[in-house]
């Protein structure tokens, strides 16, 4: 197994770890790049750095931040409660309660259970009355859970989180060992696919170790007895797919479905693996048409054309924030050498960043008040995930002539004549 790297972020902080002006402990910074493997096919990042360093009991990102997503997760939660009618429901990954809150125990449902390995979320999910499990997901912590219950799981669910472990085969085998006959193992995270057709190179950061295919996770999914059943594709987060697996042979496929989205990756050029198995031998032989090389290119051009935009906008005396404090952002600000001299400070109405600096860059991030300040000419939209909601809820800010910027899916201005 070699992994081939296509994309180079240089040297990045944690992305989520904001800083406390004049804190005493150094920044961490680690050397963020992608590669593929060359015989699963699977996107990873190049040096994992140790997950204990990263969710620790002062993780800041709360799922319930946006509307967005909790409207989402409470569909999510009603669709499958009514799709898989489950007895006994985990989440790997249940930070403040966004989805599990939507379940109650009943005579139907005797076994609501979280993980969650950063403390101060399993304490608010402890508080719910959730029974939380304050560990990392792996074989150990769904022995626990499967005592606890006395009993396997009917749904196992998880978002946006299977692809922050780095060991893909112990993950998948945990969830195989408390999956009952006939439960279902759900999962949603951005994918590979959306990234590279909407340039948002800000999806690579310290947190996602992988970016996933359907066909290099079938292929690992296969190895440990699972199987993909069904997929769904998500707006959320960018484009993420929300996948349906179950032991090997229980379940119907959705054909249409799955082979669908496989289909759509090799028709990218995303699934060397199917090729060849030779990665390597594919990315230097064809590099000019290679979509990992192209894709790599087209990060370097986002790069130069967003320190241009915000160069002129300086230049023309405009006063410019960013809008969120997402881990996204981080990757960008970084990468691109983004600090308060063009970015004046960012908003963000979580109240665990607010006054806190922006990893390796040390802009001030703080709260929203009653919206974008009048003096504000431009907002960089660091969560440009929630265009719709922030466009919505900052209407005030576009109807006086302000403007937001974006670099997905490539660097471009969003004002009132522009629709959003
Ligand atoms: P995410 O893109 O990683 O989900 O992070 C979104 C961040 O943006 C999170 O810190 C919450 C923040 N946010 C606001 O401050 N205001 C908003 O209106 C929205 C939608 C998000």
């Amino acid at each position: 197994m070699t992994k081939i790297e296509y994309l180079d972020l240089g040297i990045q902080p944690i992305a989520n770890e904001y800083v406390t002006p004049g804190q005493d402990k150094a920044e961490l910074f680690f050397h963020l790049a992608m590669g593929v493997d060359d015989e699963t096919g699977m996107s990873s990042l190049m040096h994992v750095v140790d997950s204990r360093t990263v969710y620790t009991d002062t993780y800041a990102y709360h799922s319930s931040g946006s509307k967005t997503m909790r409207d989402h997760f409470a569909a999510a939660a009603k669709e499958l409660q009514d799709k898989w009618n489950p007895k006994t429901v985990l989440e790997i990954g249940s930070n403040d309660g966004v989805f599990l809150k939507n379940f109650t125990k009943s005579h139907s449902i005797h076994s609501i259970v979280g993980v969650e390995p950063c403390a101060n979320f399993a304490k608010i999910t402890e508080k719910m009355d959730i029974c939380t499990f304050n560990y990392f997901w792996n074989e150990e912590t769904a022995v626990y859970a499967t005592d606890y219950t006395g009993d396997k799981f009917d749904l196992v669910y998880s978002a946006n989180c299977i692809c922050h472990i780095p060991d893909l085969v112990e993950t998948f085998d945990a969830v195989k060992s408390i999956l009952s006959e006939s439960g279902v193992f759900v999962f949603e995270d951005p994918t590979l696919l959306d990234m590279f057709k909407n340039g948002s190179y800000d999806q690579v950061y310290v947190e996602h170790v992988h970016m996933f295919t359907v066909c290099a996770l079938s292929r690992i999914l296969n190895k440990c007895g699972l199987e993909i059943i069904d997929i769904e594709h998500l707006d959320v987060h960018g484009g993420s797919n929300r996948i349906t697996v179950g032991h090997l042979g229980e379940h119907a496929v959705n054909l249409e479905a799955v082979a669908g989205a496989k289909t759509n990756e090799i028709v990218a050029g995303l699934d060397l693996a199917t090729e060849t198995f030779q990665a390597k031998a594919l990315i230097n032989a064809n590099a000019n048409e290679n979509a990992y090389y192209a894709f790599g290119r087209r990060v370097m051009d986002s790069r130069d054309n967003l320190v241009i935009k915000l160069l002129e906008l300086r230049g023309d005396g405009k006063r410019v924030i960013s809008y969120g404090a997402t881990a996204k952002s981080t990757t960008v600000f970084n990468y691109c050498n983004i600090g308060p001299d063009m970015i004046e400070s960012i908003i963000d109405n979580t109240p665990s960043k607010q006054g806190k600096l922006s990893p390796g860059m040390g802009i001030p991030i703080i709260a929203p008040g009653d919206g974008i300040k009048s003096y504000i000419d431009v907002a960089f939209l660091g969560a440009w995930n929630f265009e719709k909601e922030i466009c919505k809820k900052e209407a005030k800010f576009l109807d006086r002539g302000g403007s937001f910027i974006t670099h997905v899916p490539y660097v471009r201005e969003i004002a009132i004549n522009v629709k959003c």
